[in-house]
């Protein structure tokens, strides 16, 4: 089907080259298990789960029927003072995932708004206990933490950081754990732990107890699939323990099943003191965040004030929207029924052991890999992200969706898929770097 550009010229599109788009649109008006489909009915087996997003596969049923029941129902209640049950009931089946003692959950409507009420409860927390200097924050270089002004600060992206400002003032990065050495390792590297001594640096330069947080996301994805070096998140856990730092996960991508277990928390035995998530929260069939915090940093905040007065000035007019409740509901049942996490956790070495073998592929330089989720980057050509933004339209052409970021490709197929999916993902991304030679 063509569109005009009359019919295109409207739409601002988020994080895309846009005239180049409207000169040559992709677009997909149906969803269904693993695939994606053109106007044309052309099926798109998708890579990468939407957008790390869509964990049980797309357009599903249950999701859409609770949804639509509960919009006749109450399809809006105010959050704030008032409420309604489905609220309670998602925070308590979230709170039966999260790790132990991580069972207070805060909703918001996405993955940036996660990030951000994270850091106020960081905030809050220490000003609460009489400690309101720790108003610095570190982050890594490469991460990803949403499009937020604050989450920005965080980030280490820099096209997402150069044009907006200098943002939250304080923050300072450890480097990012992507070594030469650690080239087409599978699952954690054994060199790099020495990386979380910058965490030891930055408290020693500016003082520890200036420091609120240190906010990592545990495989580091938008960046490329950066898994973490052995022992690394155990010492971020072991500095942040001595200085009074609290360790925030951000589990945007790497929850609800992505790396074989309910969080990244239970895959590297690390408990942080606050998780961010979104995405796969309600299969992305509704917009969606959460922060699960500990009892600790919530006891702190709700016993700072007297009782009747609001403990945490903060909050959202859709924080646990009905129908994003209802679509999260389905999701966790969905979880139980499909065993997604098992599913995901049995999948892994099927799908690494494909992946890992495109490394005979010259044009590849880099692969790494965990759990249902792996990158690749693939050798720049005309500047950086030139060849990766070809690559991912001819890739279209050819029937399969994998987000690019630069020359990276991030491949998270749909927790439901099969063994013939991630063979047929395999054999598209190899044609099409054939392509490319
Ligand atoms: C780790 C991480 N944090 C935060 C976000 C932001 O989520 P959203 O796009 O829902 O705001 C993302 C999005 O990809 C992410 O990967």
């Amino acid at each position: 089907m063509k569109y005009d550009i009359e019919f295109l010229e409207n739409y601002w599109m988020p994080f895309t080259a846009n005239r180049d788009f409207k000169a040559d649109p992709r677009m997909i008006v149906r969803g269904e298990g693993v695939y994606m489909y053109t106007p044309e009915d052309e099926a798109i087996l998708d890579g990468s789960s939407g957008l790390f997003c869509c964990a049980a596969g797309h357009s599903r049923p249950e999701i859409a029927e609770a949804v639509y029941a509960q919009l006749q129902q109450a399809a809006y209640v105010p959050p704030f003072q008032l409420s309604q049950p489905l609220s309670f009931e998602l925070a308590r089946r979230v709170a039966k995932l999260t790790p132990d003692g991580l069972d207070h959950i805060f909703f918001v409507n996405s993955g940036s708004e996660s990030v951000d009420t994270a850091m106020k409860m960081a905030y809050a927390y220490h000003y609460a206990r009489g400690e309101g200097q720790r108003q610095r924050f570190v982050s890594r270089e490469r991460a990803y933490h949403g499009v937020n002004l604050a989450g920005i600060s965080l980030s280490g992206m820099v096209k997402n950081r150069q044009a907006f400002g200098p943002g939250v003032p304080g923050v300072a990065h450890m480097r990012h754990t992507w070594l030469p050495e650690n080239r087409f390792v599978r699952g954690q590297p054994d060199e790099g732990i020495e990386l979380a001594e910058d965490l030891q640096r930055i408290a020693m330069n500016v003082g520890p107890d200036t420091i609120a947080a240190c906010f990592v996301e545990p495989v580091a994805g938008s960046t490329g699939v950066l898994v973490p070096p052995k022992g690394y998140l155990e010492r971020l856990r072991e500095i942040c323990d001595e200085h009074g730092i609290l360790l925030v996960f951000d589990e945007v991508i790497c929850g609800f099943g992505r790396l074989g277990t309910a969080f990244a928390a239970d895959a590297f035995s690390v408990t942080p003191d606050i998780m961010t998530m979104a995405k796969a929260i309600t299969n992305a069939a509704q917009p969606m965040g959460a922060v699960a915090v500990s009892d600790r940093v919530h006891d702190t905040i709700m016993e700072a004030s007297g009782p009747g007065l609001v403990e945490f000035f903060h909050g959202y007019t859709y924080s646990g929207h009905p129908a994003a409740c209802a679509a999260g509901l389905a999701m966790m049942d969905i979880i139980e029924t499909d065993r997604l996490f098992e599913r995901a956790s049995e999948l892994s070495p099927y799908f690494l052991d494909q992946v890992f073998a495109l490394s005979d592929i010259p044009l590849i330089t880099d692969i790494r890999g965990y759990g249902l989720f792996a990158g690749f980057d693939i050798k720049p050509a005309g500047g950086p992200g030139v060849r990766g933004t070809d690559f991912q339209k001819r890739m279209f052409k050819n029937g399969l969706h994998i987000k690019m970021t630069g020359d990276a490709g991030l491949i998270a197929p749909p927790l439901v898929s099969e063994r013939h999916h991630i063979d047929k993902i395999c054999d598209i991304l190899r044609r099409t770097l054939a392509e490319l030679e």
